[in-house]
């Protein structure tokens, strides 16, 4: 029997919230998906506003995109003894985060684990992307060039990225959604991680507005689903 699709979508906003849906992005690298998620923004196709950048690696890529575009930045995690002007700490972060009165949280690269703090102030409100078409090749230590070795190494002749809800684990959340690439016999990692990153930077931007618009809506047995814009 097929699972019910919930009748009606809890709507994740107030009616009288639904303005921009206010964003933070988590980064440890180059940002390409957060340039794309800012690229949807400032175009229109996501009803939202990125509020704030939070990296583990203050000066990477993306901590250096959100400075030039004038957003807000934060070191995360920070040790205590860490007083610099951007830093937060395990405990201070949810806090943080709902005074700046986030309502999505979306990892773009960011390699450390959630605290399981974090996940249960936001439910059902951080997202994640993965290079590959999650459960397969995801978990501890799949990451980078990882994932794409371990496919082309074991003749996986599909690949792709992954949009999901985070649980408390690495890669384990409630997937969202998908999108497939072919690896030919002759692909490097490299050539399948250039394929697959072209696909993450059309569905990052496609799962996350459809979540600022209540497009998503959550099956009884806790898978979600998008449902398509008008
Ligand atoms: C991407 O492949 C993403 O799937 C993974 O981290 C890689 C780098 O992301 N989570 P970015 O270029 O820093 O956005």
């Amino acid at each position: 029997m097929s699972p019910t699709i919930a009748s009606a979508a809890e709507p994740y906003r107030t009616p009288d919230a639904r303005g921009a849906a206010q964003l933070a992005v988590f980064v440890s690298g180059g940002g390409s998906n957060l340039k794309a998620l800012h690229a949807a923004v400032s175009d229109g196709r996501i009803n939202g506003t990125i509020v704030t950048v939070v990296s583990d690696k203050p000066g990477c890529g993306g901590w250096k995109f959100a400075q030039s575009k004038g957003i807000a930045v934060l070191q995360f995690p920070s040790k205590k003894h860490e007083s610099g002007e951007h830093a937060v700490t395990i405990e201070a972060l949810p806090a943080t985060l709902r005074d700046l009165n986030i309502d999505f949280i979306c990892l773009a690269g960011f390699l450390k684990l959630i605290p399981v703090e974090l996940v249960r102030a936001f439910p059902r409100r951080i997202l994640n992307i993965h290079p590959s078409l999650l459960p397969a090749f995801g978990g501890a230590g799949y990451y980078g060039a990882r994932v794409h070795r371990a496919v082309v190494a074991t003749g996986a002749r599909y690949s792709g990225a992954t949009i999901h809800f985070i649980d408390e684990e690495y890669d384990t959340g409630p997937i969202l959604a998908q999108r497939v690439v072919s690896v030919y016999p002759s692909d490097t990692p490299q050539q399948v991680a250039a394929r697959v990153l072209h696909q993450e930077h059309e569905l990052y931007p496609e799962a996350v507005a459809a979540l600022c618009d209540d497009r998503v809506t959550w099956r009884e047995d806790g898978v979600p689903i998008i449902w398509k814009g008008h």
